[in-house]
């Protein structure tokens, strides 16, 4: 079977806050982002087999009936796989990848950290108080969920400060999704907003947002695009981690971007003195926080947003009864190996409840899927479309109306 891989980590687009990446270390990033489609490529589909044809024939009928808690997570299927060893090649493969991954992007960063301090004070000075985009709270309580869990196994998660003035974690996880995505993400890392920003105009033209806000914004990879599609709206960008911010503003500055403030805060708890907005996003965060924390954020949302103002929230679909047993295990297999420890209960939960208790009408729900918008030639013509997540998303049919197997799961309101 032809091995689909991914674009050359030189790609990687050179803003001012990227760290220097050696030949040798560029090649390492190459190597892992190789692997990691391999296994996705190759490995996978024998992880099926192996389910199908030594795992499945052991489990009885009221295994896999979904109303027993073990099938419904999928968690009987990891039971009755773990002596396969092709299933076995294929976890410790992607258990070890993942950790070269974050070791390799921390290593790259750490020997360059005073260097690249001297860069982010340079371009975070502000003249005065008035220009000051960058606002950071040192007495912010981290959420307990971001605190106490390595998510996805980067060392620290994203707030831990190693030195003062600390950006380790935010340069990590922007040179450590490359391999993660397999190159995805695009060249700034920016193919999920930009895929939003064009889906937002697919699908209402008419909508000028006057004032944004992206909470999880990280480092602003995707909060970019969405303040260049608006250039004349205010843009915030709302994260938990000092470090993410840091470099994010530093980075912002250094690609031109003057209409995004970064701010540190906690989602549950927006400042109201940060005003309301028309659009409020959210990329890949939900499924970081927690149960009691999701209902939380999207009361706070509700609450920020102006009347006829949207939010639009980039997440992993929720399961359906139609979404099989397999695929359940596929799915929460990152709760369990990578770190991710909210997968399992989010992936039983129903968005668009939490949206109507939250407060939006069910009629200005909104349910859909955003693809990745990728500068062309990102990936080599010869090497197609490739994603770790292309087994889950080949459905026959759409699994949710609006939703059709898109690389990311939209789902958000009208308020
Ligand atoms: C997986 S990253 C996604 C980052 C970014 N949106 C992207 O598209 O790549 C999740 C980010 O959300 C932040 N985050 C998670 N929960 C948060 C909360 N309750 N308040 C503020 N930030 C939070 C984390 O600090 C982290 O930077």
């Amino acid at each position: 079977m032809p091995v689909p891989l991914p674009p050359d980590s030189r790609s990687l687009y050179r803003h001012g806050m990227m760290p220097e990446i050696s030949h040798d270390e560029s090649a390492r990033i190459n190597a892992l982002a190789s692997l990691n489609a391999s296994v996705a490529a190759t490995l996978s589909s024998g992880v099926r087999l192996a389910y199908e044809h030594e795992a499945a024939p052991k489990l009885t009928a009221d295994d896999l009936n979904l109303s027993n808690p073990k099938a419904k997570t999928g968690a009987i299927v990891r039971k009755a796989i773990q002596p396969s060893p092709i299933y076995q090649s294929w976890a410790s493969l992607r258990r070890a990848i993942q950790e070269m991954n974050r070791q390799t992007a921390r290593h790259i960063t750490i020997r360059q950290l005073d260097a690249l301090r001297q860069r982010a004070t340079a371009l975070n000075h502000s003249e005065s108080q008035a220009d000051n985009t960058l606002q950071l709270n040192p007495s912010l309580e981290v959420p307990h969920y971001l605190a106490k869990a390595d998510n996805h196994l980067q060392p620290g998660g994203y707030h831990t400060e190693i030195v003062p003035g600390d950006m380790t974690a935010a340069a990590t996880y922007d040179i450590a999704t490359f391999v993660t995505a397999m190159g995805m993400f695009g060249a700034k890392g920016d193919s999920g907003g930009r895929g939003m920003a064009k889906w937002l105009a697919q699908h209402y033209p008419d909508f000028k947002p006057k004032r944004i806000l992206d909470i999880g914004s990280a480092h602003g990879n995707n909060t970019l695009p969405l303040a260049a599609a608006f250039p004349d709206a205010e843009v915030v960008a709302l994260d938990a981690g000092a470090p993410m911010l840091r470099y994010g503003h530093a980075r912002a500055r250094s690609m031109g971007f003057s209409n995004v403030r970064f701010v540190q805060g906690a989602a549950e708890d927006i400042d109201e003195s940060l005003g309301t907005f028309d659009w409020i996003q959210t990329t890949m965060v939900f499924h970081e926080t927690s149960g009691s924390a999701l209902p939380k954020i999207l009361e706070r949302i509700y609450a920020a947003l102006n009347a006829g103002g949207l939010t639009l929230n980039l997440e992993q679909p929720n399961f359906t009864p139609e979404t099989p047993i397999f695929d359940r295990f596929l799915r929460n297999w990152d709760a369990w190996y990578n770190n991710e420890p909210f997968w399992v209960q989010l992936h039983g939960m129903d968005f668009q409840a939490e949206l109507q208790a939250a407060g939006f009408s069910p009629e200005q729900c909104i349910e859909g899927g955003v693809n990745p918008d990728l500068d062309p030639g990102h990936y080599p013509a010869w090497a197609g479309k490739i994603s770790r997540h292309d087994h889950e998303h080949a459905k026959p049919k759409p699994q949710k109306k609006g939703y059709n197997g898109e690389a990311w799961y939209l789902f958000g309101a009208r308020k």
